[in-house]
């Protein structure tokens, strides 16, 4: 039984607060750590540097009360059991790469194939297994990690930093920034589950997504290559609807998914920043804005969801528990010449910004 001894106060700036703490220790003995960045108001966000992951958001609702968003567990253990990515970065290459191969310059590489034939969020070395070392600076914390060349199956030894900040406004801002010394592909992204009243499912949400176009998809959810417009269909988000509305209809796309799996084309993709996604819950009145410098959002109604471990509400999570906004290139780019490029070229820096600003609407 690991002992945890309180939060400690490291940085204290512009009324923002960090503190840190002990959050348990991996299977092979390496300490890990809890991160809380705290405002004056009293809301807080929550990481640990295992998988660079968001442990939680607490936030207030439209009486000032404060609680948790996002799904995720209590200690160290119920992340070192997920299978679920809940909170972790992921990467090299989030969501799928179909037959869990690609070729670059000529040379085919092969990936770990963790998902049928395919590869899903980068096979079984997954940035989210991985210990971060950490930095905080100011308001920020700073994970950072090598990847080794051929880990996963892929390319180049990569340098990777992820840069978590939370600011009065209420805003986490992830940024992620990495070099490799060969070509690579690199496709990052959070796999955050929000719950803006924090406990039930998410089908009375609302949301609303600045898209008309979706990539279609396989029984394998591989991309196909095609695109499709969602007017008129369930998949329609592009004016704000509750996720339940049209979430058991008949369709095939739906049934096979267990509800939102999908990949948008997110509107305006010539904005350096642009807008990906509202969440809205309408008893608490939390809302929640993304806005991401990629050019697609994949929405997952986490219809697969059934936790191993007891979450931070002390149950398993069940389907619907929570909604992933994942911010990205598309799934697959490596094998879809017609998606937008995702290679990471030698010496050159990838760049990726995602901003999540939580308010209440009244
Ligand atoms: C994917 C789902 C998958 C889930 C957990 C999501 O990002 O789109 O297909 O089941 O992650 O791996």
């Amino acid at each position: 039984m690991v002992t945890m001894p309180d939060f400690c106060c490291i940085k204290f700036l512009l009324q923002m607060k960090i503190e840190k703490k002990q959050f348990g220790f991996t299977n092979s003995g390496v300490e890990v750590h809890l991160f809380r960045l705290v405002d004056e108001s009293g809301a807080y966000i929550e990481l640990t540097n295992y998988g660079a992951t968001w442990v939680s958001a607490v936030i207030p609702d439209r009486n000032g009360n404060l609680s948790d968003v996002i799904l995720g567990y209590d200690s160290l253990a119920g992340y070192l059991a997920d299978t679920a990515y809940l909170g972790s970065t992921v990467g090299r290459f989030a969501n799928r790469i179909g037959n869990a191969r690609f070729t670059l310059n000529r040379r085919t590489y092969k990936l770990d194939r963790n998902d049928g034939n395919n590869t899903n969020h980068s096979g079984f070395s997954g940035f989210n297994k991985k210990v971060f070392d950490y930095q905080i600076e100011n308001n920020k914390v700073v994970f950072s990690l090598f990847s080794p060349d051929g880990e996963g199956g892929f390319p180049g030894n990569l340098r990777l930093n992820v840069t978590y900040s939370f600011s009065e406004d209420l805003t986490v801002t992830i940024h992620y920034s990495a070099e490799s010394d060969q070509d690579t592909y690199l496709n990052l992204t959070n796999h955050a589950y929000f719950n803006l009243y924090s406990s039930g499912n998410i089908l009375e949400h609302s949301l609303y997504i600045p898209s008309t176009e979706m990539l279609v998809t396989d029984e394998f959810f591989i991309p196909t290559g095609e695109f499709t417009n969602v007017d008129n269909t369930p998949f329609d988000f592009s004016k704000p609807k509750q996720i339940g509305r049209d979430i058991f209809q008949n369709n095939l796309q739906l049934i096979n998914n267990k509800g939102y799996n999908h990949c948008y084309v997110l509107d305006n993709p010539d904005a350096e920043c642009k807008h990906a996604a509202v969440l809205y819950e309408p008893k608490t009145c939390r809302q929640l804005e993304v806005f991401t410098t990629k050019p697609a959002l994949l929405i997952y109604s986490a219809g697969f969801l059934n936790s191993v471990e007891a979450g931070k509400t002390g149950h398993c999570y069940s389907p619907y528990a929570g909604f992933c906004l994942e911010t990205q290139f598309f799934p697959d780019s490596p094998n879809q010449p017609s998606f937008p490029d995702c290679v990471l070229r030698k010496g050159e820096v990838y760049e990726h910004r995602t901003e999540y600003k939580f308010s209440v609407r009244l």
